[in-house]
């Protein structure tokens, strides 16, 4: 139906092809790249292609595909693998790293539908006409140094299910042409320099995973979070602040991991969070959150890594999170727990971390000092933070709190600094000038300081690898599908085909 509708033969868009490239790249070019060169090797395009030739291609979808291709590889700058080569010619199928399959609804026609150019430190950026790569199901340019930003055109790609553009230097506002596309099952934000809000509508939408960490988004997490599909979400190391919602125990159906740290999140842990019985990754660390940890993180029955580091919580750690059957890692430390571990907790003490927190009979707690100044002045009551909806039962009775024990007596001078160092402040460097002389060296790859990555079914653990060099037997490549499989990735189950970035912390 699609195929026969968008298939006709356009005799404008056939005879004005030349001017198309002509008009629309090379001011285009302009947007975020040098325009040196491209005049040159449009012109070298045009000779060598003899692109008005197009008895050559077997469809007019593959046309389009053609003239999008060879408006990206225009748009590239450095292609320092040579990944783009041979995009050379009307065989778009024969390029390397481009993918051709056939559509569900006519099986004899061959239509572009994968780009995979991961981990090729590509310089450049996205023409707008990647719109015309309208049977794509699949784009992954993850590791490149693509700046500028998700051109508007990218909506009319209606097959999109993966976008990963993770790990790149594009910027400016959320793109919201994510938000129009009406396929798109997996979005690999992270690692870019966006910024500003991120629309609530981002979470209504049918997503199974949204990456939007390591940026420089900066909102607070709406309510409607809990209306999100995903089975997992990582907002880390952005610029978030406001309350933990409750509303995130609505996602119980399918979150498996949600990981928040490096935000500036401020409130209590919601007791609602105790619902989401089938989360194996929660990672609140290096927050500002307050309180004590509600006993219904013992509701949590699937949980493998629970991380609140680097918070300010406070009371004392609840037995029921000693009872989580598959948890593996509970770490805690840089904290303000106090009192004892509870006895269903000495079994499993050795995968637990507990360093600098206020517990008596344990070693590296903080100071007695420490302790004291930050009892005498906690931090404010839950109800204080007006986060809604949040129906917590009250906290559990603490050995400190809400008053300290006589044996500290209360403090008079004035409280040190209690408060744990922030994500590290302006770890981002300054947005890339792009490719404007002289182009800047690719950030060298972090230490990978988090072994072993958070286990997660769907997508696979972002590998702690460093980015190897790009063989073209080691890049992923589209199944190929037999003429009556469904040539596009299935909506549910599978397992996303675009190896990320490496999870690392700047
Ligand atoms: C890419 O091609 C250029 C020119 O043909 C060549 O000098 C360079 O060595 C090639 N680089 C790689 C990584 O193959
Ligand atoms: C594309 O590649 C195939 C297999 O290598 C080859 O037979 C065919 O001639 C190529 N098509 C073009 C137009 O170069
Ligand atoms: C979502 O969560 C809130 C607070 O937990 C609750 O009041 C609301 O009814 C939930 N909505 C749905 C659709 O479950
Ligand atoms: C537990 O996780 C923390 C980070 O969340 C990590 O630093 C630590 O090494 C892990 N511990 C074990 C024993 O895996």
């Amino acid at each position: 139906m699609r195929w026969k509708r968008a298939g006709r033969e356009d005799p404008w868009l056939l005879l004005s092809l030349p001017f198309l490239l002509l008009l629309v790249i090379f001011p285009l070019a302009d947007s975020c790249s040098g325009r040196n060169g491209h005049a040159q090797r449009l012109r070298q395009l045009l000779q060598a292609t003899g692109v008005d030739d197009f008895a050559s291609f077997p469809n007019p979808r593959l046309r389009d595909a053609y003239i999008g291709l060879q408006a990206w590889k225009l748009a590239i700058i450095s292609d320092p693998k040579n990944l783009t080569a041979n995009w050379v010619g009307p065989a778009v199928c024969n390029y390397t790293y481009v993918f051709c399959s056939s559509l569900p609804s006519d099986p004899s026609g061959t239509v572009v539908a994968g780009v995979d150019l991961n981990h090729g430190d590509i310089a450049g950026f996205i023409p707008s006409q990647i719109g015309l790569l309208y049977d794509l199901a699949l784009i992954h340019i993850n590791s490149n140094r693509f700046c500028g930003t998700l051109p508007r055109s990218l909506r009319r790609l209606t097959l999109l299910h993966e976008l990963d553009v993770s790990n790149n230097r594009l910027s400016g506002r959320f793109p919201d042409v994510v938000l129009r596309l009406p396929s798109l099952r997996y979005l690999d934000l992270r690692f870019n320099e966006f910024e500003g809000g991120v629309p609530t509508e981002l979470f209504e939408r049918n997503l199974d995973a949204i990456f939007i960490n390591h940026n420089r988004f900066a909102f607070e997490i709406p309510d409607n979070i809990g209306n999100s599909p995903v089975s997992v979400i990582v907002l880390a190391h952005n610029r978030f602040h406001g309350c933990l919602p409750a509303s995130l125990g609505n996602m119980s159906r399918t979150l498996n991991e949600i990981i928040l740290m490096g935000n500036r999140l401020n409130s209590c842990f919601p007791s609602e969070i105790g619902l989401l019985k089938s989360l194996t990754v929660l990672d609140l660390s290096y927050n500002n959150l307050v309180g004590s940890l509600p006993e219904s993180v013992g509701g949590m029955f699937s949980l493998e890594q629970l991380d609140v580091a680097h918070n300010l919580f406070s009371g004392s750690i609840p037995p029921s999170i000693c009872s989580l059957p598959r948890l593996k890692n509970f770490t805690y430390s840089y904290n303000y727990f106090s009192g004892e571990l509870p006895e269903e907790c000495f079994a499993r003490q050795s995968s637990f971390n507990d360093r600098r927190n206020c517990l008596l009979a344990r070693p590296k707690q903080r100071s007695e000092r420490q302790c004291r100044s930050f009892f005498s002045h906690p931090p404010a009551e839950c109800s204080f933070f007006s986060c809604k909806p949040l129906n917590s039962p009250p906290p559990p009775p603490s050995l400190y709190s809400p008053s300290p024990p006589s044996f500290y007596p209360p403090q008079l001078n004035p409280p040190l600094s209690l408060y744990s160092p922030p994500p590290p402040p302006g770890s981002l460097p300054p947005p890339p000038p792009c490719i404007n002389e002289p182009p800047p060296p690719p950030p060298p790859p972090p230490p990978c300081i988090e072994p072993p990555p958070p286990p997660c079914i769907e997508p696979p653990p972002p590998p702690c690898i460093e980015p190897s060099a790009t063989s073209p037997s080691a890049l992923p490549t589209l199944p190929e599908p037999s003429p009556h499989q469904d040539p596009f990735p299935a909506v549910v189950g599978i397992p996303y085909t675009s190896p990320p970035p490496p999870y690392h912390h700047r």
